[in-house]
């Protein structure tokens, strides 16, 4: 049985539907991220940019990682709707300083900005940045005041190892939110028992100092069972 799909897997499966996994965000992260204060936001295995474009539209900037190119072109474009989005953004420049891409070894960054209507309050101008890596080889030097990985499974170790890694990466202060598919799941989604987890699979790789917020199976009905974490690292 394959585990997993490789990049190109997922190219394929993003290929001829822009929103695979439907358009708005996930609605665990939604409801355990919409009180936190904007910052700097990462999202590990973004996909096609549903989760990326919402954190967009409330304030944060985003980096969004993905090993597959067609997931990184439609987190692009999700990002550039989101600005058609009331209340949110208004504007969308796309840089075009491809020598600092290049150096940075990234792809576009966009500038989601608000316009002098009645969004004018919004100060701040979000920006994404997509990074095409395997998160597992993926070493930003910053941190992140948010840190999101949702649905992205790994084989057991691998996927531990991210956890720690994105431990690692979380700013102090700062909140990882960890939602996938349970070990318990019977709806959609990987089969294989060697990519899923519990809830306590990843909060056994936390350090004593983080605050456990949530560390929960929620049933979504229809057998399908999510294992989510939501947690807070130290303030230092
Ligand atoms: C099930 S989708 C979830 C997408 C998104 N987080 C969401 O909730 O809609 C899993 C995503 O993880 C990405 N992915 C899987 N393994 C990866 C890896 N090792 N490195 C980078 N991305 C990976 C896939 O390309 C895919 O876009």
């Amino acid at each position: 049985m394959v585990a997993v799909m490789d990049n190109h897997g997922w190219d394929q499966r993003f290929a001829d539907n822009p929103q695979h996994f439907g358009a708005g965000p996930n609605t665990l992260l939604e409801r355990h991220a919409s009180e936190l204060t904007p910052g700097s936001a990462a999202d590990v295995g973004c996909g096609q940019g549903r989760n990326t474009a919402w954190l967009l539209g409330r304030g944060w900037d985003v980096t969004a990682v993905d090993f597959s190119e067609v997931a990184l072109r439609h987190t692009r474009e999700a990002a550039q709707a989101a600005a058609h989005v009331p209340d949110a953004v208004a504007e969308v420049a796309v840089s075009e300083d491809e020598d600092a891409q290049a150096e940075a070894g990234k792809t576009p960054k966009v500038e989601v900005s608000a316009d002098g209507g009645e969004t004018a309050a919004v100060a701040h101008v979000p920006t994404l940045t997509t990074v095409q890596a395997d998160v597992s080889e993926w070493h930003p030097e910053e941190t992140f005041d948010l840190v999101v990985a949702a649905y992205l499974h790994l084989p057991a170790e691998k996927m531990a190892a991210t956890w720690e890694h994105l431990v690692e990466i979380t700013a102090p202060g700062g909140t990882l939110v960890v939602v996938g598919h349970d070990r318990d799941n019977e709806g959609n989604g990987p089969k294989d028992p060697d990519v899923l987890f519990h809830a306590a699979d990843v909060v056994a790789k936390l350090p004593e100092t983080w605050t456990v917020e949530v560390a929960e199976a929620v049933d979504r009905g229809e057998g399908s069972i999510d294992a989510l974490v939501v947690a807070t690292a130290p303030k230092k």
